[in-house]
């Protein structure tokens, strides 16, 4: 799809991070956007940003919670008819969850694939037919450089972005074959600064394996966010524009997605490596901070 104007795309999680920055760019191209979140404070704030920004364009905002598929084959069907189309579904929305498969419980693991795999289910098989009806329309969902290379402590959000990656590929290459004017891309961002570590749950089963405790945790996560979400909307509109596959989003997924080519199984042994060298770190900083803190007094 060239061009968005006039257009209209279906965002969710568009509240906050990728998705509000998603909403106000396609809304700033012409486009006119249904926005869903299950968090209406920051859904309310993009409406006014969106309208702020592109007063022209028509928006809508509905609470959606992604994990439930009546309310998001509901919010669809609304789309189409206050919209008159749909032309683009972002299935954006998602959570992470930090813990080992040994210390994960079954509710955390539910969570996180009924929201981060399950909705994007959700939203594509929702939203298809009116993508189809509409004559021209893109499926936009999001993996992450965890669906190209897994880690410690990363294995509930690896196995949900492996899922969207597979899921999607598969889509496009029917849709292709469909001739439908419908495509599709899988898009994977590096760390991009949002709100998501904040939003995340962490197990106290990577406490003194991978992090100190789950505020460490979060601010060491927090460390490898070097894109700005705006920017990361751009590369994503970009990649939609010139109808792409995969949409890498950052140096760090271009990096991740070369070491996965290169290192298809041996990159684990450098990723472990990497763990044990930042767990010794860890040791160290505990067993000096008291000493250091003792000085201070
Ligand atoms: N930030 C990163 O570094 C990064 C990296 C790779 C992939 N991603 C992915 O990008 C997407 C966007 O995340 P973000 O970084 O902008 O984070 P964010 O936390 O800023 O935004 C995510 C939004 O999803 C919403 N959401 C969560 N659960 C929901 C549910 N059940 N139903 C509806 N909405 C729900 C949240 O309320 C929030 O507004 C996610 O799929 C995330 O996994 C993020």
């Amino acid at each position: 799809m060239k061009d968005f104007r006039d257009k209209v795309a279906a965002i969710t999680g568009a509240g906050s991070g990728m998705g509000r920055c998603l909403a106000i760019q396609l809304a700033q191209a012409g486009c006119h956007v249904a926005l869903s979140d299950c968090n209406d404070v920051g859904l309310v704030q993009t409406l006014s940003d969106v309208q702020r920004a592109a007063p022209g364009v028509r928006s809508t905002a509905a609470h959606v919670d992604v994990s439930d598929r009546a309310a998001v084959h509901a919010w669809a069907d609304a789309v189409a008819r206050d919209h008159h189309r749909v032309n683009l579904i972002f299935n954006n929305a998602g959570v992470a969850l930090s813990s080992t498969v040994d210390g994960m419980s079954y509710d955390d693991l539910e969570w996180i694939i009924g929201i981060n795999f399950w909705g994007v289910v959700h939203g594509t098989k929702a939203f298809l037919p009116h993508l189809k009806a509409s004559g021209e329309g893109h499926v936009v969902n999001t993996s992450s450089v965890f669906g190209l290379f897994a880690q410690p402590g990363m294995g509930a959000y690896n196995a949900s972005k492996y899922a969207v990656r597979g899921f999607t590929e598969a889509l496009r290459q029917e849709l292709d074959l469909m001739d439908c004017g419908v495509s599709a891309t899988t898009v994977h961002p590096g760390g991009i600064k949002t709100n998501i570590a904040r939003a995340s749950r962490v197990s106290p089963s990577v406490n003194g394996l991978l992090v100190r405790d789950a505020q460490q945790g979060r601010e060491e996560f927090e460390k490898f966010f070097i894109t700005s979400a705006d920017k990361a909307a751009r590369v994503i509109l970009d990649g939609v524009r010139a109808n792409k596959r995969r949409v890498l989003v950052g140096p760090d997924a271009v990096a991740a997605d070369a070491m996965a080519r290169l290192l298809p199984a041996a990159y684990q042994s450098l990723v472990v490596r990497e763990a044990r060298r930042k767990r010794k770190q860890l040791v160290t900083d505990t067993a000096t901070a008291p000493a250091r803190g003792g000085e201070r007094a």
